[in-house]
């Protein structure tokens, strides 16, 4: 056995955490609205996302999830607070600064479709045209290696309506790397997946993030397989997180709200209504 190998392997390690410490998306304080007067959505939202890290962003539906995903995208401005991708702010950024950061950032909308009149190739193969010049020869090389990643190199000529829902998130799941971002969101990369595509996409999305050194941000309700390749785990509730740490940390949390998530119960801290007037009112009735 080398002699050296211990050094190098915990100097490896060094780097290793060095390169994990660096936070890649910072949100700091954030209020937002979509409109002034409207319901607030976030209030003194901070949270990190730091490099070669898998981070999963959980919370009922209509808290806020896909929200932090157009704040971080540049789509909307917090009112107050900021929004730091690599260090600069997404709120300050002209368009010309927004199409920069966006090229480094790959996005797995929630119900997002493929183009249903481009091949599984041409899918795969479209960032790569709008963003660059390459050659049709290289083009095709990191195609075919984006979709060989994702099991569907041989399924490179099939045309969306001929593959299952599961492949067709797997083709997204390929567009959406296409460029080889440093940050990967995806929003609900699991919804209506069989358990089986489920797994394999979840193991995808980890194993992708650890390829290209990147970070993922993974917003989904499945906890389950959500634990098994985050690296820590934000819950957003009323606006702001409700609690966070690493999948075993939640785990053995008695947090009634975390209990609730973890074990799918109806009652519990996080409501099923969106917020508005009481029964009562709406109804004319006097409600107990
Ligand atoms: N473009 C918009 N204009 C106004 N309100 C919006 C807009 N998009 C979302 N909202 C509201 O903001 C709140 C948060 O929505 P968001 O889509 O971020 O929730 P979510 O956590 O992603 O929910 P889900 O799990 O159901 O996808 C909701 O109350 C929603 O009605
Ligand atoms: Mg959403």
């Amino acid at each position: 056995m080398n002699s050296s190998q211990p050094h190098s392997l915990s100097a490896d390690q060094t780097a290793r955490e060095q390169a994990h410490s660096e936070v890649v998306v910072a949100i700091r304080d954030v209020n937002f609205s979509y409109a002034p007067g409207e319901r607030q959505i976030l209030s003194g939202l901070s949270m990190e996302f730091r490099r070669g890290q898998v981070v999963a962003v959980m919370g009922g539906s209509g808290c806020g999830k896909t929200t932090i995903l157009r704040l971080i995208g540049g789509q909307f401005t917090a009112q107050s607070g900021t929004v730091l991708f690599e260090g600069h702010d997404m709120g300050k950024m002209g368009s010309t600064e927004l199409m920069v950061a966006r090229r480094r950032m790959g996005m797995l909308f929630q119900f997002g479709a493929l183009f249903t009149d481009l091949s599984v190739f041409e899918n795969v193969a479209f960032p790569l045209r709008e963003h660059t010049d390459l050659s049709e020869d290289l083009l095709r090389s990191l195609v075919l290696m984006k979709l060989n990643a994702v099991g569907l190199r041989g399924a490179r000529d099939l045309m969306p309506s001929q593959i299952s829902g599961g492949m067709a998130r797997r083709v997204a799941l390929a567009r959406a790397i296409a460029l080889d971002p440093p940050l990967i969101m995806y929003d609900e990369p699991f919804a209506g997946l069989d358990p089986i595509s489920l797994g394999i996409t979840a193991r995808l999305i980890r194993d992708l993030n650890d390829a290209l050194g990147a970070t993922s941000l993974l917003v989904t309700h499945d906890v389950e397989e959500t634990f098994e390749i985050a690296d820590y785990v934000y819950f957003i509730a009323n606006g702001s997180i409700g609690a966070q740490g690493t999948p075993e940390e939640l785990s053995r949390s008695t947090d009634p709200f975390v209990r609730q998530f973890l074990d799918a119960s109806p009652d519990g801290p996080v409501p099923f209504h969106y917020p508005g007037q009481s029964l009562g009112e709406d109804f004319g009735v006097l409600v107990k």
